[in-house]
């Protein structure tokens, strides 16, 4: 398995191109499955979660093929409704295919995803909503077994709310009987990307981006074929914009919706980041070390959990001390033990890492063991002294285009190895 390798003490300065959202991208891809009807998708980036959809789909018998940028998925001919527990258990999000699955073919099989690395995250919230769309669902041998001839509209209170889990019923509701009212729903820019697609293609919904979402199910989507462009990557250009501001850089990321960047701007700019923002990028200039700042992370419009261990990594060279709070998942400061071993002074408590800034972090061997907490540990290797190691960087892959070609054009000096170790 492949390693980074990083030479620190860059500073970074340039531009960026940011690719397409993974978590916009994924639900889309497996909206797919809603008709028979050949889905055109734009700006898809090429990551590890994306190749594993493509495989579930092709598993239940869909083909995806790209064309260039774009890729094609052609749904007309499935042929099995069961999701194969090996492509379950390496990415979470393909409990995705219930919902459509269960509206367009009245069956599906998805084996139960086990904990991961960030917490036990439960599924109870799609089966529960599932369920009060009139399905029957069993759990037996480790799978969920829906069944429904079709579903019926009803209304679903969330609690918490889950972003897939608000992307499952709402794709579930678009072909029942009657109206779907989700209530305390997942206000994630995602969330309306996949909306805006599914009203594009004859579905009706009302109310994304707020937190009651309201579908009148449809008989069938429309005929032709569907087009999209998936939405900017918000948190990789967050992962960028940190690097500029972890490296003393100056970074600039082109996407064109810049106010996606709004929240992480607003934190940038309390450490000391001068931030600029035009009609198609967002620049940060950082020309001292950083200032301590509290962060706690909230579902949207909180601080997102997907940046929280980036921002963690500044916060070890600011000057002060931080307190990070995480409140969306149990277990999500995996990386603070790394970063610790590469001189960073942080203490847990909870889900609350106290972190007193240092003045310089040093080059240390570290593994990855979450897609962000990855993505953390090459921040900080970045401006680390010397040379830093990074193992199981497969994380990091799950979710970034090119991350060490990115940072390279960037100035920095990371060194992809092939290892047979993990
Ligand atoms: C999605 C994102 C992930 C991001 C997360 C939070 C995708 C593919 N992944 O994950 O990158 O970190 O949102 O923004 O879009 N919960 C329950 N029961 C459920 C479902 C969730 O209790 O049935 C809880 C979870 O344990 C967690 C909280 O709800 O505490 C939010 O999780 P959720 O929004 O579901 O995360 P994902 O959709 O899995």
């Amino acid at each position: 398995m492949d390693r980074l390798i990083v030479e620190g003490g860059q500073r970074l300065s340039g531009e960026i191109q940011v690719s397409g959202a993974k978590n916009a991208a994924l639900p889309i891809l497996v909206s797919s499955l809603l008709s028979p009807h050949t889905c055109v998708l734009e700006n898809i980036p090429d990551v590890v979660d994306v190749r594993t959809m493509c495989q579930l789909l092709g598993v239940l018998g869909a083909t995806t093929s790209w064309d260039g940028p774009r890729l094609l998925i052609r749904t007309e001919t499935l042929k099995s409704h069961e999701a194969p527990y090996a492509l379950v258990s390496t990415m979470r999000a393909s409990i995705l295919v219930l919902g459509p699955l269960v509206a367009r073919w009245g069956e599906a099989i998805v084996p139960l995803p086990g904990g991961c690395a960030i917490g036990s995250r439960p599924v109870n919230l799609h089966i529960d909503g599932l369920r009060a769309l009139g399905a029957e669902v069993r759990i037996q041998h480790g799978n969920i077994h829906v069944k429904a001839k079709r579903l019926k509209g009803a209304r679903i209170a969330m609690e918490p709310s889950s972003v897939t889990g608000t992307e499952n019923l709402m794709m579930a509701a678009v072909l029942a009987e009657g109206v779907t009212v989700i209530e305390n729903a997942a206000r994630e820019p995602e969330v309306a990307d996949l909306a805006a697609f599914l009203i594009k293609r004859g579905a009706r919904i009302q109310g994304c981006g707020t937190n009651t979402i309201t579908i009148e199910g449809v008989e069938a989507l429309n005929d032709g074929d569907h087009h999209h462009r998936i939405m900017a990557d918000r948190m990789e250009a967050g992962t960028y914009l940190i690097a500029g501001a972890v490296t003393q850089g100056d970074v600039t990321v082109h996407l064109p919706s810049p106010d996606l960047l709004d929240d992480i701007c607003t934190t940038l700019h309390a450490t000391g980041a001068e931030l600029s923002r035009n009609h198609g990028s967002v620049r940060v200039t950082m020309d001292r070390r950083a200032s301590a700042v509290d962060v706690t992370t909230g579902p949207c419009p909180g601080f997102p959990t997907d940046l929280q261990a980036q921002m963690a990594a500044l916060l070890s060279l600011a000057e002060g001390v931080s307190l990070v709070t995480e409140t969306v998942f149990e277990n999500r400061l995996t990386h603070v033990s790394e970063l610790r071993r590469m001189g960073a002074n942080i203490t847990t408590n909870g889900n609350q890492a106290r972190i007193v800034g240092v003045d310089k972090l040093s080059g240390a061997p570290v593994m990855a063991s979450d897609l962000r907490g990855g993505a953390a540990l090459i921040l900080a290797s970045l401006a680390a002294e010397g040379e830093t190691i990074i193992s199981r960087v497969y994380h990091v892959d799950r979710g970034y285009e090119r991350i060490e070609g990115n940072l390279n054009t960037l100035g920095a000096n990371v060194r992809r190895v092939k290892s047979n170790n993990a």
